[in-house]
């Protein structure tokens, strides 16, 4: 089969298209046929040395994918070879076959498409950074920064349905705050221009956001932490800036302030049945059209390196997906 491969720590020029052998279902896996295959942020963190789950190169990446099951380990009850399935992978999902867990592999309803299942891991974590982590309730605030990004876009989607407001959006330039206040922001801020803390205070009576998302940290969160409402939960899930929040722990001792951390992949690897729990509640509302990922490109597997480029550069929107097939 074909595969991409990291050859060592370092830019996309890293990424090469391989040849691999097949692999084989082990007791309580599943092999899938790769239809599609989605481009996550940590994918560019595992290349370039920074992800906190990553591997030593070689190394297949990629997280998440949508397929047909073409094989079955040992054990494996509850599934069947044909059945069309979203999963979170064992090993890199960038190849045409790919091995996953069985608990973690996901029968896809007609309605939900190849690329909302291939959406899996964005999904998911716009779900539970909003309702695990952050608590949300109908009538609180929230603030999503990189609200045109793959989770961002679909954390707002999600978001309006919980009944949040206003929701406060942030993204890099004007196209980006266009695609955030279409998929229901009620304020968007270009965050590279604009004061982040002037602009929340103002969308909320001053209160600051009762729940912000963060998956930038740096700057972001420093600003961000100064527009924080009293009982707010300030969900930090991801270090686009390459550079780790700072805050004060008064911050959040004197008014009753959360900071939560999540990580799906520590989720997968320790609490997997709580993350099926809330990857089932989100492909609901996927199969009943209340969300819809964008899908800002889509490229064949052999260019995964263009791919990330586009991402990495942060000329993406939505999500960038791969295809093995084509
Ligand atoms: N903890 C978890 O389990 C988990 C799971 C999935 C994703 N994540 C995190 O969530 C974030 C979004 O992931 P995604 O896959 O959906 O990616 P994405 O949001 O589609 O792309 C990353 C975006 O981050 C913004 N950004 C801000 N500073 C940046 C910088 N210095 N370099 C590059 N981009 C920068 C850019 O948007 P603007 O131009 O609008 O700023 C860029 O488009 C990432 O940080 C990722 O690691 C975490």
């Amino acid at each position: 089969m074909h595969a991409i491969e990291v050859a060592g720590y370092g830019d996309a020029a890293q990424l090469r298209y391989v040849e691999r052998d097949e692999p084989v279902p082990g007791p309580g896996q599943v092999a899938i046929r790769v239809a599609l295959t989605g481009v996550n942020f940590a994918d560019i963190m595992a290349r370039r040395g920074a992800y906190h789950a990553g591997s030593p190169p070689p190394f297949v990446p990629g997280l998440d994918c949508v397929g047909t099951i073409s094989a079955l380990g040992d054990g494996v009850e509850n599934l069947n070879v044909g059945q069309r399935v979203a999963a979170f992978v064992d090993a890199g999902s960038y190849a045409q076959t790919v091995l996953a867990r069985d608990v973690l592999t996901y029968p896809l309803h007609d309605r939900i498409s190849d690329e909302a299942g291939a959406s899996l891991l964005l999904l998911v974590t716009a779900y539970h950074t909003l309702t695990f982590a952050g608590k949300i309730t109908a009538g609180e605030s929230v603030l999503i920064h990189a609200a045109a990004g793959g989770v961002g876009s679909t954390a707002v989607q999600i978001a309006k349905h919980l009944g949040a407001k206003p929701i406060i959006a942030t993204a890099g330039s004007a196209e980006k705050l266009g695609i955030a206040r279409r998929a229901g922001a009620d304020v968007a801020i270009d965050y590279t221009k604009e004061d982040i803390k002037a602009a929340v205070l103002g969308a909320t009576q001053n209160r600051g956001a009762d729940v912000i998302l963060d998956s930038v940290a740096g700057d972001v969160f420093a600003a961000s932490v100064e527009a924080f409402a009293p009982f707010g939960r300030y969900v930090i899930y991801g270090m686009s800036s390459g550079k780790p929040g700072e805050a004060k722990t008064p911050t959040f001792h004197t008014q009753n302030r959360s900071l939560v951390g999540f990580s799906a992949g520590h989720y997968r690897n320790l609490r997997p049945a709580v993350l099926r729990e809330g990857t089932m509640a989100v492909l609901e509302l996927v199969a009943a059209g209340v969300v819809k990922p964008i899908i800002g490109a889509r490229f064949p597997l052999r260019d995964a390196a263009q791919a990330q480029t586009l991402v990495e550069s942060r000329a993406s929107h939505g999500k960038v997906l791969l295809d093995p097939t084509a």
